[in-house]
């Protein structure tokens, strides 16, 4: 499957913040994800960059300038405005964001913005007094309420030396935005999705956990790959490296207990639930208050229980489920009784001892397997992918 981004028509409107030098990184991503963009950057932006950087990152001419004789727009000053899928603002000035509150059109990037159809986001950047002087804050309530997304800002250090919010985006998060806006009008549209993801750790004491291999990397990209087509999306998380995702609501928790309380409270509006976590199948019956200490003994036996099958457990009418078994033997057989026992609508079969395939890897192969007994054995592939083949099957079964 191509780049969510590729082939997309996507305006960059560069406003004169110091922030501007973020648009490179960004623009160039965009372009590097096979996205056509068009670049356009005010006046003041100019003072900070010249056209020629953006113009060398995305092989396109840049405008500056409605009356500029070599610019596309002298000859059509709405060429920009129809063509593009979506238009970002990044970084967007307390002024820019002004004039398209009020609907100024004085320079190409506001010219463009009114003209155009297609969905607008707009990232500010500024200092933290500007931001929340209240002319801003009803300039950024008028853009939402207009239908505009507005992107942030972050809480940070910013370039006057104050503390506080006011801080472009960063462009992963950027570019989720991006994805999540052109897919907003997907086949997930209106569907809330729950996915589980990583590894939980049951506690041993205060230092020790069990734990296992999961990185999240499955469940974190089965995550975007819903939110890129429309939906709502909760992930429940175990303990793992990756930063949150844009427009996901993550909930972080460490133990199966802790997973399995977090997955009821967010399934019960839910239309499906896709478990990609490992979750412990034991836990020890007690954690020791203090660190357990290394003694004489050779040895050191812990005691376990047995965690609660959590998917198993949540039946809520006309949620789907899906589950995953990584399995380093009989996989098939083994899947296809965990999908039955757990009353599963769809399993995908992980061969975790298959190159590039299961822990921590960016890709996978699985074997889908349906409680109708159908099966589909998918080639290696990015977790995305993966994520976006399952998804077309819950789709279809909504
Ligand atoms: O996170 P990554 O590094 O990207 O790795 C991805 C992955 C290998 C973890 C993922 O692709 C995967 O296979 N996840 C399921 C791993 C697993 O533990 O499967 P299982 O066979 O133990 O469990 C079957 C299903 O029941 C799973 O959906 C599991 O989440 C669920 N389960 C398991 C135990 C339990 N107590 N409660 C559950 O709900």
């Amino acid at each position: 499957m191509p780049n969510p981004l590729s082939n997309h028509k996507i305006a960059l409107g560069v406003t004169g913040s110091i922030a501007c030098y973020k648009a490179v990184d960004l623009a160039s991503k965009l372009t590097q994800a096979g996205a056509l963009v068009d670049v356009i950057m005010t006046h003041e932006a100019c003072q900070f960059l010249t056209p020629l950087t953006f113009q060398s990152i995305t092989h396109r001419p840049v405008v500056t300038d409605v009356f500029d004789p070599q610019s596309e727009l002298s000859i059509d000053h709405v060429a920009i405005a129809e063509r593009a899928d979506v238009i970002i603002v990044a970084p967007a000035t307390a002024n820019t964001i002004a004039k398209i509150a009020h609907g100024f059109a004085d320079d190409a990037l506001t010219t463009t913005i009114l003209a155009t159809q297609a969905p607008l986001i707009v990232a500010p950047a500024m200092d933290a007094h500007m931001y929340d002087n209240a002319t801003t804050q009803r300039n950024v309530s008028m853009l939402k309420d207009i239908g505009c997304v507005v992107a942030g800002p972050a809480s940070g250090r910013l370039a006057s030396g104050l503390i506080g919010k006011g801080r472009l985006l960063e462009t992963p998060d950027l570019l989720g935005c991006l994805r999540q806006t052109l897919g907003r009008n997907g086949d997930l549209d209106g569907r809330k999705i729950v996915v589980s993801a990583g590894g939980t750790q049951e506690p041993i004491d205060p230092v020790r956990v069990i734990a296992n291999h999961s990185s999240g990397k499955m469940g974190y990209a089965l995550a975007e790959a819903a939110r890129d087509r429309g939906a709502s999306v909760s992930i429940v998380s175990a303990p793992t490296a990756l930063p949150n995702p844009f427009g996901i609501k993550v909930i972080s928790v460490q133990t199966a207990l802790h997973m399995q309380a977090a997955l009821h409270a967010e399934c019960a509006d839910a239309d499906a639930l896709i478990m990609a976590a490992a979750v412990a199948d034991w836990r020890p019956s007690s954690a020791a208050e203090q660190k357990v200490k290394k003694g004489d003994s050779d040895t050191w036996e812990i005691n376990l229980v047995k965690n609660p099958d959590i998917i198993a457990g949540i039946s809520y009418e006309s949620l789907i489920k899906v589950g995953f078994a990584a399995e380093s033997e009989d996989l098939l057989q083994n899947a296809e009784s965990k999908m039955l026992r757990k009353s599963l609508h769809l399993i995908a079969a992980n061969d975790i001892t298959a190159e590039g395939s299961g822990f921590g890897v960016d890709t996978n192969r699985v074997i889908l397997l349906d409680r109708n007994g159908g099966k589909e054995e998918l080639p290696l592939m990015s977790k995305y992918d993966v994520g976006s083949a399952i998804l077309d099957r819950v789709s279809g079964l909504m």
